[in-house]
């Protein structure tokens, strides 16, 4: 028995596998180890769990996107639950890139759901973005706010994951968990995120690009945080019993935000990392990019209501935490 776990050598993946294995469950970690960023950093987030958990951890570079490829890596696997993360991610990249997005996040979704449901009953748990909300201006964003207007094509596939779900818990009434995560960080992260690309630009005295001239508002969440409420989310499926749920289904389907709950001013994360770096950051500012979004705020209520999440990591305490790992992962 295992929880199969997509993405697992990517940033969330990693530490959701962390999480599981540490209270006993058995994974199954499936990454394609594509370069969109450093192979390396995914192989050492490996490396990491095959360290700590030995046969716990089961792994199988496989691309999600090729169906024929992804049943052969999974035949004889017993699984109890999925938690699909694995995707093309980043905004911005989706403007280069579109193809990425629709073999990743659309081909590779179906496949998934497939793999579910071949599995009748097991729960999925997957990974939906902030980003779906686009231009909305009214703050903060519900999971009940409508959401037709994405900015970039990653939005518009991860509204499409949305979409192809419910159709899925309607027809085959299998236990689906849509999150919409806001803007993850911590250690292990992302080196196309802000966090990580302003503290190695301030740690070798290089300008950091600053968006909109500075007004960008963003709902910074902790990884250990997200963990906490991808693992409640798996452990808890929703119920096939008619009533409506989280995002306005009546199939065995919820959406849920997951965020802090506070939407902070960049130029604060910004002082943050200068703080724990010890040195100051040049600031270039330039116009918001295209695809961005100008603030992002989570109501994370009904998280809280069906689940009892409550995120405890502020930007105080979680910028620092990054910065630390940062600079000893990398020796500066
Ligand atoms: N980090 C954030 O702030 C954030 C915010 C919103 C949504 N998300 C979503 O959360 C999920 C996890 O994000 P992350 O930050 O860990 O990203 P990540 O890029 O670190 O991890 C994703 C992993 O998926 C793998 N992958 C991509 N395509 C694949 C394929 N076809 N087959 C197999 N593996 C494949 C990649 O190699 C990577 O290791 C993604 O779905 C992402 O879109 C993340």
């Amino acid at each position: 028995m295992a929880i199969l776990i997509t993405g697992a050598a990517g940033f969330i993946g990693s530490h959701v596998a962390e999480r599981l294995m540490a209270r006993g469950d058995a994974v199954i970690g499936i990454d394609s180890l594509n370069d969109y960023y450093s192979v390396a950093l995914k192989q050492d987030r490996l490396a990491r769990l095959r360290e700590r958990y030995g046969d716990l951890f089961r792994f199988a570079q496989v691309d999600f996107s090729n169906h024929v490829a992804l049943d052969a890596a999974l035949t004889d696997a017993d699984i109890t639950g999925i938690v699909h993360l694995g995707a093309q991610a980043g905004v911005r990249y989706s403007l280069e890139n579109p193809r990425a997005y629709v073999q990743a996040n659309l081909v590779g979704h179906v496949n998934m759901l497939e793999v579910a449901r071949a599995r009748k009953g097991v729960p999925m748990v997957y990974a939906s973005s902030s980003s779906v909300y686009g231009g909305n201006e009214t703050l903060p964003f519900r999971v009940e706010d409508r959401v037709d207007h994405p900015l970039s094509l990653y939005a518009a596939t991860k509204k499409a994951d949305e979409l192809m779900s419910e159709t899925y818990a309607h027809l085959y009434r299998m236990p689906l968990t849509g999150l919409r995560f806001f803007t993850v960080y911590g250690p292990w992260g992302r080196p196309d995120m802000a966090m990580w690309i302003f503290t190695k630009a301030i740690l070798a005295g290089q300008p950091i690009p600053v968006f909109n001239h500075g007004r960008m508002q963003r709902d910074f969440t902790y990884i250990e945080d997200i963990v906490t409420g991808v693992v409640a989310a798996l452990d808890n499926p929703p119920p096939d019993d008619g009533a409506e749920k989280a995002g306005g289904s009546r199939a065995p389907h919820r959406l849920y935000n997951i965020g802090n709950h506070r939407s902070e001013e960049l130029t604060k994360v910004i002082s943050l990392i200068e703080t724990a770096c010890g040195r100051e950051a040049l600031r270039d500012y330039q116009p918001i990019q295209p695809g961005d979004v100008p603030a992002t705020y989570a109501d994370i209520s009904a998280i809280q209501r069906d689940l009892g999440f409550a995120p405890t990591t502020t930007i105080d305490v979680g910028v620092p935490a990054f910065v630390s790992w940062y600079r000893d992962y990398h020796g500066a």
